[in-house]
């Protein structure tokens, strides 16, 4: 038998993500270092719990007591019964809400123009979407990200957009990218500021929620920088999104709008994994990502232990693409994307799309890939059923998992990533993978090379793959395995007949 190991702490890469952005020399972006004196009325929000509404009471008389206590009885033996018999994984439970049941898949402003934005930038990002056929794939959303608004909130505490950036309003933005038959995303925090130190939604969570509808938003990412003191807060991580959480509610209740789709952004430091699908359809689970191979080998090393919380509703960020920035090379590329895309992560493209290489537009256009990421009858991520060059369970930034599968709504997704720095075999048995039944043969379909390539039985082999490069493959079933493809049991351990003789090698 195999003994597993705990999964050790994942080394943790302090990035500065909670720092002001401080602009390398190539990219000319400001550096801002003085608070900004905004007016930030302390308009308390509405914290009384949620979903009960009054009713009025009448005394019971001693009928309806007694048939009271007959269904409470009967309700407890259920609920009982229920907890005794459920499968419900012990996990919070996601927040259907309607909205973003699949990883949002779309834009954001940050990898590529960090506070460089204004609306000529917004709209050209949109347009490029449509022109370069990448919203016919279902790249659907245009989010801003940090600095769009005015350092200061109005006399009447609303935040602003910026006049010299968005001079004609943010309204007239949305309205654009709505006629182009997209949908639009903008950006706060839950302290006191944003990263870059404009206003914060803190105290303000409803007005903020409203204006972000009010401005024609979908979608709202919600960040963790500038955070109140704790005698001014007085809640852990967990209450503190919940604030925006309820406003978001609160407001799809009464405006009658479907809800802001809600993006959680604290980085992954306090385990967002195990509750932030109550508030939200995604949390960031690292810090910043950066263009190049040891930031996306990392992300996939954290996220390696975690990717069984995606699911419907739900879903692990892995931050935005960086398909098109720094020195990630052709493999390196379809690695990081195939990776975000098979767990499950929202896939926001980070890239100034007018440069975009035909190379890396045809990665972020893979319908094949795009199509595990968007099954909408499997909702969970791949999982590693092996990791390769270390021992199962060991976290190494470097070397993540290697052998990863899943289901989808048409058959068992393997991934498999050469993390070396040369090209590789890569050897699997099809019954390491939960997913596959024993005496069966499978059809073997590469997501990539879009070519079908035979029939597995009992293993595969993908052949030198390149060094950092990955194989996604999708198998269906076949029917049964020819006669005598190999020992009695594909899984030797404990293979027996059924008059109880052992099998060689079990
Ligand atoms: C970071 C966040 C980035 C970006 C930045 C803006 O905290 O992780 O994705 O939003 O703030 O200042």
């Amino acid at each position: 038998m195999m003994s597993y190991l705990p999964p050790s702490d994942p080394p943790h890469s302090k990035e500065d993500h909670h720092k002001v952005y401080v602009p390398s020399e190539q990219d000319h972006h400001k550096v801002y270092s003085s608070l900004p004196h905004g007016s930030l009325p302390a308009a308390q929000p509405d914290l009384r719990p949620r979903g009960h509404h009054g009713s009025t009471l009448r005394a019971p008389t001693a009928r309806t007591a007694l048939m009271g206590s007959f269904l409470f009885l009967l309700a407890s033996l259920l609920s009982a019964l229920s907890l005794r018999f459920s499968h419900e994984p012990p996990v919070a439970q996601a927040l259907e809400d309607g909205v973003a049941k699949l990883p949002v898949l779309g834009y954001n402003t940050w990898n590529a123009y960090h506070c460089d934005i204004n609306e000529t930038v917004v709209l050209q990002a949109a347009k490029l979407m449509v022109s370069l056929g990448l919203a016919d794939v279902g790249y659907t959303h245009v989010n801003i990200d940090d600095c769009y608004a005015e350092k200061n909130r109005s006399a009447s505490g609303d935040i602003v957009a910026n006049a010299e950036r968005f001079p004609s309003g943010m309204n007239n933005l949305t309205d654009q990218i709505h006629s182009m038959g997209l949908k639009a995303g903008i950006y706060s925090d839950s302290g006191w500021f944003t990263c870059q130190l404009y206003p914060g939604s803190f105290q303000n969570e409803a007005r903020d929620a409203k204006l972000f509808q009010d401005w024609g938003f979908d979608y709202l990412k919600f960040d963790n920088c500038a955070v109140p003191y704790d005698d001014i807060i007085r809640e852990g991580i967990v209450g503190k999104y919940q604030r925006m959480a309820n406003a978001i509610a609160d407001l799809a209740k009464s405006s009658g709008k479907p809800p802001l789709i809600f993006s959680l952004c604290e980085w992954g430091e306090e385990q967002p994994w195990l509750w932030a699908r109550r508030f939200g359809q995604s949390w960031r689970t690292t810090g910043d990502i950066s263009p190049d191979w040891g930031s996306v080998a990392s992300i996939i090393n954290q996220n390696s232990f975690i990717a069984w919380a995606s699911d419907f509703y739900g879903h692990n960020d892995m931050d935005i693409l960086e398909v098109g920035n720094g020195d990630l090379s052709f493999d390196e590329t379809k690695t990081h994307f195939t990776a975000w895309a098979l767990m499950k992560s929202p896939l926001l493209i980070g890239t100034d799309l007018s440069t975009i290489s035909d190379a890396n537009l045809a990665i972020l256009k893979n319908e094949e890939i795009l199509a595990i990421s968007q099954d909408p009858v499997v909702g969970t991520s791949v999982t590693p059923f092996r990791w390769g060059i270390n021992p199962d369970w060991v976290s190494n930034s470097t070397h993540p998992a290697q052998y990863w599968s899943g289901e989808s709504q048409n058959g068992t997704v393997f991934m498999l990533i050469n993390t070396l720095d040369e090209p590789a075999d890569m050897f699997f048995n099809l019954t390491e993978s939960p997913w596959i039944r024993a005496g069966r043969q499978y059809s073997v379909r590469d997501l990539w090379t879009h070519t079908d390539n035979g029939t597995a039985v009992r293993n595969f082999t993908a052949a030198a793959v390149p060094a950092h490069g990955v194989v996604a493959l999708l198998l269906k079933d076949a029917g049964d395995e020819p006669p005598n493809s190999g020992p009695p049991c594909a899984r030797p351990e404990w293979c027996i007949s059924q008059n109880g003789t052992l099998a060689p090698g079990a």
